[in-house]
């Protein structure tokens, strides 16, 4: 198996690799990322000298530079995970979204499918996609792989798309495609422009952690290794053309999060409790805020019998465990281009 991985020096696709290349060393795994800001070779320096591993630095945008790798490595399969990730960011460059969310996957779409052309169900082309794609949740109910999509962010807009180009490249083409929509991620090498490395960033260094509007949005939290491993049951034995939803039944409000957060970093820095809660700070809400997601995994948890391993106050605590022990990561991650996006976001709000 000739596996290639997209996205694989990011958040997710760094905890897919490894899982990959520590389970399966008959596979030959691929790592194909542009290493934008948020792509970090450091995520994998532990297996970055593996056999069975090989890093190609290219952009999915660039059609030419996808057929080259494609000839040279004859891949078997493709989990796509490459993305521009962050919804605040998408609000101010919406079309960087467009290009690699949208282009890049037609990109990768059109070179499989030429490429694979004179055995297409030998091969498989499992896309990694977002909750976000389904809307906003009021107070109540569950997004299901029914659920009409109802994106409203750029962002989520850009995910919806792709997800909609699979699809059509299944149905049109006869492509072996599977997919999966995820809720929101935590875990180790998170990069801090989302919320919970934001958060540990903040009170570990006594900053103001701003909290959107009033804190009242909920997010269904999921930890990043249960992603990798929901990833790999689907991908040994998802249907071909079917979608997954993965979620971590772990609803929280944000503000609720920012608290427990706020206590077990309290304890674990040595501080009386309640320091760090005067460290939160309310500031401008996000322009069309999703108030509410939520996910019904049961089909994944029925049909491949994935559920969860960690509970949330578990990976609480070994995600601040990882930052606190991993300041040169987050000190790398945070210098440079960082603090020009940290004024331009929070210094209005
Ligand atoms: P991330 O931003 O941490 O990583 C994205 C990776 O893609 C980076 O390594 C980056 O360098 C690379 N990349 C970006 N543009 C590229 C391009 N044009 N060509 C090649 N590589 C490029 O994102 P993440 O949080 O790890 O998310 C990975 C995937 O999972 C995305 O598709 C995202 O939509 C999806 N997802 C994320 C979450 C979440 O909570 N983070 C939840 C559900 C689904
Ligand atoms: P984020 O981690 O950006 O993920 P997503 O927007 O994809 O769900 O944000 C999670 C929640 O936290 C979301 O409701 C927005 C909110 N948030 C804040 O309150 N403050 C912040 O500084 C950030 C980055 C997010």
């Amino acid at each position: 198996m000739k596996l290639l991985i997209t996205g694989g020096a990011g958040f997710i696709g760094s905890h897919v690799v490894r899982l990959f290349v520590n389970k399966y060393p008959n596979y030959q795994i691929f790592n194909l990322d542009k290493l934008t800001y948020a792509g970090n070779l450091a995520n994998l320096s532990d297996i970055e000298d593996r056999e069975n591993y090989t890093f190609l630095k290219g952009d999915i945008v660039d059609a030419a530079y996808l057929k080259e790798i494609f000839s040279q490595y004859n891949f078997d399969a493709v989990i796509h995970l490459a993305a521009e990730s962050h919804v605040d960011r998408s609000i101010t460059d919406p079309l960087a979204f467009v290009q690699t969310n949208v282009i890049g996957t037609v990109n990768l779409l059109n070179t499989a499918r030429q490429h694979w052309a004179a055995n297409l169900p030998g091969h498989l082309f499992y896309h990694i996609s977002t909750d976000e794609v389904y809307g906003s949740l009021g107070e109540d109910g569950l997004f299901t792989e029914e659920t009409a999509y109802d994106p409203r962010s750029p962002y989520s807009a850009s995910k919806a798309s792709s997800d909609h180009f699979v699809r059509a490249w299944y149905h049109t083409y006869g492509l072996p495609v599977k997919l999966s929509n995820c809720s929101n991620n935590y875990g180790p090498n998170h990069f801090p422009e989302k919320l919970i490395p934001l958060a540990i960033h903040n009170i570990k260094n006594n900053k103001p952690v701003p909290v959107y509007g009033k804190g009242e949005n909920v997010r269904d939290w999921l930890y990043v290794l249960d992603h990798a491993r929901a990833i790999d049951v689907i991908f040994h034995e998802g249907q071909l053309g079917e979608t997954y939803n993965i979620g971590g039944v772990n609803e929280w409000k944000n503000l609720d999060l920012i608290e427990l957060l706020c206590d077990q970093m309290d304890q674990k820095l040595g501080r009386e409790q309640g320091t760090s809660r005067k460290l939160i700070t309310f500031v401008k809400d996000r322009a069309g805020h999703d108030l509410r997601y939520a996910i019904d995994s049961s089909k994944l948890m029925n049909e491949l019998g994935w559920k969860p391993s960690v509970t949330f106050e578990e990976g609480l605590s070994k995600t601040i465990d990882w930052y606190l022990q991993n300041s040169e990561w987050l000190e790398n991650v945070t210098s440079g281009n960082y603090q020009a996006y940290y004024q331009q976001q929070y210094a209005a709000r």
